[in-house]
């Protein structure tokens, strides 16, 4: 079977083709390097000694996509390619909400033409909004608090109505919680050129002293210690979920929808300190004021997922903090 991994090079993607091809799958990546670097493809062949087809484009541009699907007869598509951050979607609205959704639309509308009728889709408990109670399962309400979570959202719907109308396709939304770690080999994992956002990247550049301190966000939410706590899950783990999506969707018609997290929850200070303790590293922090749109407490019921695809995340926080900062200190000859 062979697969299309759009956004292969990435953090998810590049972690998703490991597998695949672990697993014999066929894979070929499209990939524009906007938000990843051209090292991952020799750094796949190096863990998986084997090869796969790679093209450097954008989604978003037609005739491109279109070449890949004449070239290759691809039996389904994972589709990872899109902008991410937050806070930059919330300055540049259009720039999202054009690259996110038009990328979606032309991927589709160019599956449709070449017979493939099959798809997986990255999307974010982030679609979760606020959620009412906790552990969150997939039927809860949806609502989003910035133009990123709204373009998972709006992709979500678009994907479902062409799946309404179309018998014969098949699409699986994976609903990720907070992926972080990296792959044992140290060669592959999450290495942001900017200051990073999203935590744990923000506690690795502390670890390695590209930065002075982690700032909390928060110690006065309705949690154990006051920190806001989330569902951290290793990036192998999911990527796993996305071969059993794979297996699952091959032969069925309709929309699944997963949760793909631990079901466990994790705050802000026992990260920090389970990755100062196992890498005996010191990740010095302070407390600041909360962070705008932030929620206390978001964690999965992944109930659903084990049932239906068999599959379970089973590496623990531990291993996520162990193998993201490996990966650091290889990349930065530590
Ligand atoms: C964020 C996004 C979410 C996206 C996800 C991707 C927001 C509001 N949400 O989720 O839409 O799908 O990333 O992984 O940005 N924290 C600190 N200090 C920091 C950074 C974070 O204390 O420097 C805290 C946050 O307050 C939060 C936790 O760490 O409690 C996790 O934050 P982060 O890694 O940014 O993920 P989310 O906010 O859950």
């Amino acid at each position: 079977m062979k697969i299309l991994v759009t956004g292969g090079c990435g953090f998810i993607g590049s972690h998703t083709v490991v597998e695949l091809l672990n697993k014999n799958y066929e894979v070929v990546i499209v990939d524009n390097f906007y938000n990843s670097k051209r090292e991952v493809l020799d750094n796949i062949k190096e863990i998986t000694h084997k090869s796969f087809g790679f093209y450097e484009a954008d989604c978003c541009d037609e005739t491109a996509m279109r070449k890949i699907f004449k070239e290759n007869k691809i039996d389904a598509v994972i589709h990872f390619a899109g902008y991410k951050a937050v806070g930059e979607s919330v300055a540049k609205p259009l720039m999202y909400y054009q690259n996110n959704i038009d990328s979606t639309l032309i991927l589709v509308k160019v599956m449709k033409e070449f017979d493939c009728h099959k798809l997986v889709f990255s999307s974010s408990a982030t679609v979760y909004g606020s959620p009412a109670s906790l552990p969150i399962q997939e039927d809860f309400p949806l609502s989003t608090t910035n133009p990123y979570g709204t373009t998972k959202l709006f992709i979500e719907r678009i994907l479902t109505d062409i799946a309404h109308a179309d018998n014969e396709m098949g699409v699986v939304l994976l609903r990720y919680f907070n992926p972080i770690g990296a792959h044992k080999s140290g060669l592959i994992g999450e290495n942001p050129n900017d200051i990073p956002n999203n935590l744990m990247p923000y506690i690795v550049k502390v670890a390695t002293k590209e930065l002075p301190q982690v700032n909390v966000f928060g110690n006065d939410y309705d949690t154990i210690d006051g920190t806001g706590v989330r569902d951290y899950i290793h990036v192998v783990d999911l990527a796993l979920g996305h071969i059993k999506a794979i297996e699952k969707i091959k032969d069925t018609a309709g929309v699944l929808i997963y949760n793909l997290g631990t079901g466990k929850g994790t705050s802000v200070l026992e990260l920090i300190e389970t990755f100062a303790r196992v890498n005996q590293v010191e990740v010095p922090y302070q407390i600041t004021d909360r962070r705008p749109g932030d929620i206390a407490a978001c964690y999965a019921d992944p109930t659903k997922a084990k049932e239906e695809l068999g599959w379970e995340a089973v590496r623990n926080i531990e291993d996520m903090c162990q193998d993201a900062y490996s990966f650091v200190k290889k990349v930065k000859n530590l």
